[in-house]
């Protein structure tokens, strides 16, 4: 432990989930996956660390979602918390507690916090014009209101944030503001709350904040550099909702707090439900110690668009109470992409964590190893199935599945499986994997500790390629017959080495470890970071089973599939405006038609005309000239060799010049565009009748 070795204790949270849907690939790879990660490697250092996680059930996402499904938010915070939290379970995200806000302990110490800074005086009391909705004669709270953004001009903008660009805003910054409720523009309408003067804290938060540089990640400090360079504003802790906390003051009847001032609260209310189930003293997880030297080491894993909130209006809350540790590093993470776009909620252009499970089951592993592997951590980064196939395919089966499965059986096949030496332990007695293998705790524990956790799986990694590598030098399989006491020197080796993967691994894969540990016969304990790793003498294996399965092209095409079919499903087809039926004709006039199939072997604009296009239409009775109002829809080279449905028998007629014998049938698409009523398929001759 470098750095962090200073500290005995240490407080770990990941983002609160809003309960208003389930989570996708990027919840994992953003706040979640990453803090697992870091905390299993504390466990593993046996470090004394709470970590921390919940619902985040306030706030206009709940009602918002509420009132799209007509149902209420408790009905929406209870049915996603659960979803919420089995598929945490699920993915082995180790939760030392997931609590919710609804939670009365919770509102209870957001309540003491208000009241704390009110009684302080802190808050800026303010009458200000705040919009309303006078259809709905209410007030709006800030994602109920879009507009556009002042900063990059994104159309969307809410009303606290512009999700395109990061910037945070108020509702009265945004340009065209329009409410969300009754899509009219909001009127402004004077109501009082109270402010957070993050104006007054600016000096104290630069000072803070600029001692992180070089620690915290480029991107969470760059971000918070530029708001304290724009200048900070006050900002309201409450608002005019009928959802969340009640602001605890008489005269503030039917407000609530802001939800930003409640949630990462949170993680303190967590903590301690978490101390009272366990027997543990919340305050020492968050409460500054007498001596500064044992104060609790607080990281908080959030997403980008959270950084604002993490990095400057939190610790300013913290600040202003008093008493409390401020967080030591926030390393968030960029946004993760989906086969070439974003991942979105609306468009359900997602991979469901829920989905996934009953798709992949017992597959928890394979994900969390292919999100590890592209991380967002420094930029934007992509998913996509031909990539987790790979992954998957040349990298957990090729070569860690390969390396374990290549061992285990070459000792079941030749000593069945019992690891038996003259000694009383065997432990690893090549020199060369020894000095191999401590390199790679070194460079583990150096990107593990920079929050560097693609490096970090790369570097586990190469402790099964040098595995395999080691196999391959020293030929067991060989040796066996011409120099039994190497082959038996060679699998041992190789099966300490497998015992320093799974601890190594123990962060990223726990599942595959759980595995390993039981072909090794080894207690859990056992699976340690360091570099002792033994077996006794006479030690029985168990027997051997494959970590991983090679995902078949099948798998993937139809995930890939799926995806393109949610797209088109959730993409708004343009309402087609259906013309009244034209009235009855006798079976003598349909009949009168002679429609014939055709192809269209020439093609050329008609000169000084936008919308015409001189065609050669091989009809099977003949190669004709026919004039078609098609221009504007096709290019002519791009129609040569199209099977069309021609009508031959109508009078011909002189069209600017050209003597046009027929016409081509043709019929308006969804997008309002014609296309060819074609008549079916290539081996469909030319001057077949229509009928
Ligand atoms: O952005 C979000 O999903 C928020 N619910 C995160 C809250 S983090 C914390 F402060 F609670
Ligand atoms: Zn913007």
């Amino acid at each position: 432990m470098s750095k962090l070795n200073k500290f005995k204790r240490f407080t770990v949270t990941s983002a609160l989930p809003y309960a208003n849907g389930p989570l996708h690939i990027g919840h994992l790879a953003g706040a979640y996956l990453p803090a697992d990660i870091f905390v299993r490697y504390l466990r593993l250092k046996k470090k004394d660390v709470v970590y921390i996680c919940g619902s985040d059930e306030h706030g206009a996402a709940i009602t918002i979602k509420a009132k799209k499904e007509n149902t209420t938010p408790q009905e929406i915070i209870d049915r996603y918390h659960k979803q919420i939290k089995d598929s945490f379970v699920e993915f082995g995200i180790s939760f030392d507690f997931y609590h919710r806000t609804s939670a009365p302990i919770h509102h209870d110490l957001s309540q003491e916090f208000f009241l704390n800074l009110y009684e302080k005086d802190e808050f800026i009391e303010k009458f200000s014009e705040q919009y309303f909705d006078e259809d709905y004669q209410q007030f709006l709270a800030d994602r109920y209101i879009i507009g556009t953004c002042p900063n990059c001009n994104y159309p969307n903008a809410y009303g606290d944030q512009c999700e395109n660009c990061g910037t945070s805003l108020n509702p009265t910054d945004l340009i065209n503001p329009i409410s969300t409720l009754s899509g009219k523009p909001p009127v402004l309408k004077p109501t009082k709350h109270w402010y957070l003067p993050l104006d007054k804290y600016q000096p104290w938060l630069e000072k803070w904040i600029d001692a992180k540089e070089g620690e915290w990640k480029v991107n969470v400090f760059g971000q918070c550099k530029s708001w304290l360079k724009s200048g900070l504003q006050p900002r309201s802790m409450t608002r005019d909702l009928d959802w969340g906390i009640d602001v605890p003051l008489e005269e503030a009847k039917g407000k609530k707090l802001y939800v930003w001032m409640d949630a990462p609260i949170g993680y303190i209310s967590s903590t301690k439900q978490w101390a009272i189930d366990n027997g543990k003293d919340w305050k020492l997880y968050w409460k500054k110690q007498p001596n500064e030297a044992d104060d609790a080491c607080l990281l908080h894993f959030i997403g980008k668009d959270n950084i604002v909130f993490h990095c400057i209006i939190f610790p300013a809350i913290l600040h202003a109470h008093g008493g409390y540790i401020l967080p030591q590093n926030v390393p968030a993470n960029e946004f993760l992409n989906l086969e070439g776009d974003k991942l979105s909620t609306s468009r359900n252009h997602a991979v469901w964590l829920h989905e996934y499970l009953e798709e992949f089951p017992g597959k928890q592993d394979e994900l969390r190893y292919v999100l590890t592997s592209i991380l967002p951590e420094t930029s934007d980064s992509e998913f996509t199935w031909k990539d987790y196939q790979a992954r998957v395919n040349n990298e957990l089966v090729a070569i860690l599945g390969n390396y374990v499965n290549r061992v285990m059986i070459l000792m079941h096949k030749f000593y069945d499986g019992k690891i038996e030496s003259n000694a009383v332990k065997i432990v690893l007695t090549d020199k060369h994997l020894d000095v191999e293998l401590g390199h790679f705790y070194d460079e583990l524990e150096t990107s593990l500790e920079t929050y560097k956790f693609r490096q970090a799986l790369q570097t586990v990694m190469e402790i099964a390629r040098l595995g395999n590598r080691y196999l391959t030098e020293n030929e067991p399989w060989k040796t066996i017959k011409t120099d039994p006491a190497s082959a038996k020197t060679t699998l041992h080796n190789s099966l300490i080495l497998i015992g320093h993967l799974a601890s190594c691994l123990q962060p990223f894969l726990p599942a595959t470890v759980k595995k390993i540990v039981e072909m090794l016969n080894l207690p859990f304990s056992a699976i340690a970071f360091d570099k002792e790793m033994a077996f006794a003498n006479g030690h029985q294996l168990n027997p051997s089973a494959l970590l991983f399965d090679k995902v078949e092209d099948e798998v993937i095409d139809f995930q890939i599939q799926k995806l393109s079919d949610k797209k088109a499903a959730s993409t708004p087809q343009k309402q087609a405006e259906i013309v009244p039926a034209k009235e009855n004709i006798n079976y003598e006039s349909f009949a009168a038609m002679d429609i014939r199939t055709g192809t269209i072997l020439t093609a050329e604009k008609v000169a000084k005309t936008k919308k015409l296009l001189k065609l050669t239409i091989d009809t099977g009775i003949d190669q004709r000239t026919i004039v078609s109002g098609i221009a504007e829809y096709f290019e002519p080279e791009a129609i040569i060799g199209q099977k069309v449905s021609v009508l031959v028998n109508l009078e011909p007629r002189e069209i600017k010049g050209i003597l046009s014998q027929g016409m081509i049938l043709m019929a308006e698409n969804s997008d309002g565009k014609l296309d060819f009523v074609s008549a079916g398929n290539d081996d469909m001759h030319n001057g077949s009748v229509v009928r």
